[in-house]
């Protein structure tokens, strides 16, 4: 079997998927983390893998950046491949005062200026697109373990990366913690299609202030985020 943008089997793929915006991070995680890794995917350079963690089988997939690129991976894993719960994990820019570069951020909710819960529930109907209380506690309390803080709220997704008009210090005001371009979609699609959903961030850059990593080190010093969603995937 395949689909539009997957060529894998059915079977290929783990009950439980890691997904990250940048396929080269894919590659990343399943070269140093999973044993017994399988290439699954590669079309369009979306590259998929299946392994195992600690004994248990994972998957991890690149996504594409945006909630449009990411739908599509989405919709195809879980309706095709029968995929039950998906982990973001993915970089975001840092809004709240007290985030800082390369914290964990744990997407507990997701506000969007996306067009696709407006789109989905029509005028005058805003959906409120929430992780899977499950993954989040698990999440929370894997990272306490493995001696990591995280910062648990609110993540913007935006629906565009340039955007001069958006106003960050209202944001910044309704305490966001940080934006990316994902978590609303992953979210809303994870109510729609019923499978367990969570965004695990770092943050790469802060969005009123210039430090910032490279791609480099985005593509190799998330680490712990990694752990994190790894050791959450097999709770
Ligand atoms: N904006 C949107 N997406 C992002 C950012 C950002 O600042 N940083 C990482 N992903």
């Amino acid at each position: 079997m395949s689909t539009p943008h997957i060529s894998a089997e059915m079977g290929d793929y783990a009950d439980v998927v890691l997904l990250p915006g940048d396929p080269l991070r894919a590659k990343y995680i399943a070269e140093n983390f999973l044993d017994n890794v399988k290439q699954v995917n590669a079309v369009r350079n979306a590259f998929g893998y299946t392994g195992e963690y600690k004994g248990h089988r994972v998957s991890v997939q690149g996504s594409g950046m945006g909630i449009p690129s990411m739908s599509i991976y989405i919709n195809e894993l879980v309706r095709e491949y029968g995929v039950k719960t998906i982990i973001r994990v993915g970089s975001c820019g840092g809004i709240a005062p007290d985030v800082h570069l390369r914290d964990v951020l744990l997407a507990q909710g997701s506000s969007t200026d996306s067009a696709v819960t407006a789109n989905t529930f029509g005028p005058g109907f805003h959906f409120a697109p929430i992780a899977d209380f499950g993954l989040l506690d698990t999440a929370y309390h894997v990272a306490e373990k493995l001696g990591v803080s995280t910062k648990v709220g609110d993540i913007f997704a935006a629906d565009r990366f340039y955007n001069d008009e958006l106003d960050m210090t209202k944001l910044r005001d309704y305490g966001v913690l940080g934006t990316e371009m994902e978590s609303a979609g992953l979210y809303l699609l994870a109510a729609k299609l019923h499978f367990k959903a969570l965004s695990v961030l770092t943050v790469s850059d802060l969005i009123f202030g210039d430090e910032k990593t490279t791609s480099e080190e985005r593509e190799k010093t998330f680490n712990d985020m990694i752990k994190i969603s790894l050791e959450t995937a097999i709770a």
